[in-house]
């Protein structure tokens, strides 16, 4: 058991932070929509699916700022790195999130330092609370995202392939995040933590939809 916050380990937190919020990401996998070609829209449409994805981009933020908190709470050394790995593999959501809303002519959303501080607090939390319930926390967090994207899926003009084929992607690797933290162990939660979540979750998409 390893109960103690390292140098190392905050070193590498307030890294993580700073790549998310100020740096541009990069995807080691080709971007999902990468063979797509553009298909016409009009202004209101871009203006829709410029917003959905800023609403799936700061998800992401939330997700890196999650995992970065527990990482750093974790009891094990395992979880923490298995923490800092899930966060490093969400950077490439972030990368093909930033990449679609810069296309879209739209913009990030001016909230994700507020949602990141917020995230990570709550991660922190959960990583102190112990690694099972840690590992809980990751795999409702994960199926939450998992509906959410679903549901943005609903709302996509039929046209749009390029940000379909990268949402369908997200979904994809959502649900393998899921299922590891199942396979490592992760509790089952109560249900007023995840009726929290949703709740935090409803009130991060109806602000960065607009801002
Ligand atoms: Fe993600
Ligand atoms: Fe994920």
């Amino acid at each position: 058991m390893n109960r103690l916050i390292t140098t190392d380990k905050l070193i590498c937190a307030f890294d993580t932070g700073l790549r998310t919020l100020f740096a541009k990401p990069h995807s080691e996998r080709q971007h999902p929509d990468a063979a797509i070609d553009e298909s016409p829209m009009d202004n209101q449409q871009k203006k829709h699916v410029s917003a959905l994805m800023r609403v799936n981009h700061t998800g992401e933020v939330c997700a890196q700022a999650l995992y970065s908190g527990q990482a750093l709470t974790a009891q094990s050394a395992a979880t923490s790195i298995s923490m800092q790995q899930a966060a490093r593999e969400e950077t490439e959501h972030l990368a093909w999130c930033e990449s679609r809303i810069e296309a879209l002519g739209g913009h990030t959303s001016v909230l994700n330092p507020l949602f990141y501080a917020g995230s990570f607090a709550i991660g922190a939390v959960a990583g102190a609370l112990g690694d099972n319930w840690s590992l809980g926390f990751l795999e409702e967090t994960e199926k939450q995202v998992g509906a959410h994207l679903a549901s943005h899926l609903d709302q996509l003009p039929a046209t749009d392939e390029k940000s379909r084929r990268i949402i369908e992607q997200m979904q994809i690797d959502e649900a393998k995040h899921a299922n590891d933290a199942s396979i490592q162990g992760a509790a089952q939660l109560p249900a007023p933590i995840k009726f929290c979540m949703t709740k935090m979750s409803q009130l991060m998409t109806s602000t960065t939809y607009h801002i």
